[in-house]
């Protein structure tokens, strides 16, 4: 396949930096440039899609740079696909497979936004964790220099693709292979370190290769939601910061390139009641702050969508590792109706968490703020009132 020039990009590339600035993602001359400069499609020459296809099947299929439509599409503010699970992936047509994405070259607002919040400024050493296609390492490239830009993978391979494309758009970082959440093998410090994969909790080897002052920017899973913190880092190695106004998330951090976090599946037991209920799925899918709340006050919970076989009606469900769960329909006239199983105490705890939230005026998620002590044990808290939150460590 053959991958067209940076200059018949360049149109493209303008435009999409044009719209990230209207957007409010980017604020600062140097990161329009960056984005006006660095030629996403030679990072991100082929692609997935989802789509249903003529058997009814949701598959990933694969897309290709090559005509002016599909170059144009690669420079559209949307996240692509670019790898899937090598052990689930099962080609069903002759360029569709089904299975779970393993990486994605990020959709380019929110790249936008975690670079503007990483606060970077000229001399600065950063270390990104998750390279991906490379794209947003060349974008560190084009902001400070090849020298000062460090980026691991824990896929080897997806390393090597990048190191070639990268060194195709005329850029030389020190890359490597390895586990992100581990210490980084340059054993340098860095003022700054961008993680674009989801971490349970923020690493030690994180806070120790992060210079007094320096400044992370990551994507904590917390069961129910997660979301993006800015830590600054004291002298004394405690982080303290914020959830960012940048909202997004990422594929959670995997300890091996051949592996994906595979959720566990204890038994459930069957109903044991429904009540009516003023917390539907509608209200909790559409506050994201909200879910974030569920997310502090209710560790060890997870979300799935739970659809009803005989019936075909789905459910937003909040479920624990002890078989509890409870759900409410996402449509139709039981919307505010809640089943459950086991203990009854689960979808209490949603309510009263919301309650809380309603009660405090419903804040944005930047109105949290998010601390990790020097033994790693973290917590949130609630700027205006102090309310707090530990988290599982
Ligand atoms: C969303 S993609 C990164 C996208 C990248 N920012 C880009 O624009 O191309 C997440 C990446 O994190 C990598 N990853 C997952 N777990 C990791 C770990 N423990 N250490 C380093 N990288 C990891 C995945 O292999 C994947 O390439």
């Amino acid at each position: 396949m053959s991958v067209p020039g940076r200059d018949v990009a360049r149109p493209y590339m303008a435009t999409l930096a044009e719209e990230l600035g209207k957007a409010g993602a980017i604020h600062t001359q140097e990161w329009a440039d960056a984005f006006a400069t660095v030629p996403r499609h030679v990072f991100v020459p082929q692609w997935y899609e989802q789509e249903t296809n003529y058997r009814g099947i949701t598959v990933w299929r694969q897309r290709s740079v090559g005509d002016d439509e599909a170059l144009a599409a690669v420079y559209r503010d949307v996240t692509l696909v670019t790898g899937l699970d090598p052990a689930t992936a099962k080609q069903v047509d002759e360029d569709a497979w089904t299975g779970m994405p393993t990486s994605s070259s990020t959709l380019p607002s929110l790249m936008a936004g975690m670079l503007e919040d990483l606060g970077v400024q000229d001399g600065h050493r950063v270390l990104e964790v998750g390279t991906g296609t490379g794209y947003n390492t060349a974008l560190l490239c084009a902001r400070l220099g090849d020298e000062r830009v460090h980026s691991l993978d824990v896929d080897q391979a997806l390393v090597d693709a990048a190191q070639e494309r990268l060194r195709d758009a005329g850029y030389v970082p020190h890359l490597m292979a390895g586990d992100g959440t581990q210490l980084c093998p340059t054993a340098q410090t860095f003022d700054r370190i961008i993680a674009t994969c989801s971490v349970p909790s923020i690493p030690a080897a994180w806070i120790e290769q992060l210079r007094p002052g320096g400044v992370l920017v990551a994507d904590v899973a917390l069961g129910i939601e997660g979301g993006l913190v800015r830590l600054s880092r004291g002298a004394d190695g405690l982080a303290r910061g914020f959830f960012t106004t940048t909202a997004g998330r990422f594929m959670p951090a995997r300890s091996d390139a051949l592996t994906h976090p595979v959720p566990e599946h204890p038994e459930r037991p069957p109903s044991t009641g429904a009540r009516p209920t003023g917390l539907t799925a509608a209200e909790i899918r559409g506050n994201y702050p909200l879910r974030l709340v569920l997310a502090f006050q209710m560790p060890g919970t997870e979300v799935v969508y739970y659809v009803d076989d005989s019936t075909g009606e789905m459910s937003f469900q909040l479920q624990r590792g002890d078989g509890s769960w409870a759900r409410v329909p996402l449509a139709g006239d039981n919307q505010g109706m809640v089943t459950f199983g086991g203990d009854e105490g689960l979808w209490k705890q949603a309510e009263a968490a919301w309650e809380w939230w309603y009660n405090v005026g419903r804040p944005e998620q930047d109105r949290f703020g998010y601390a990790r002590e020097t033994d790693g044990s973290a917590y949130v808290w609630h700027l205006h009132d102090g309310t707090r939150w530990n988290l599982a460590s």
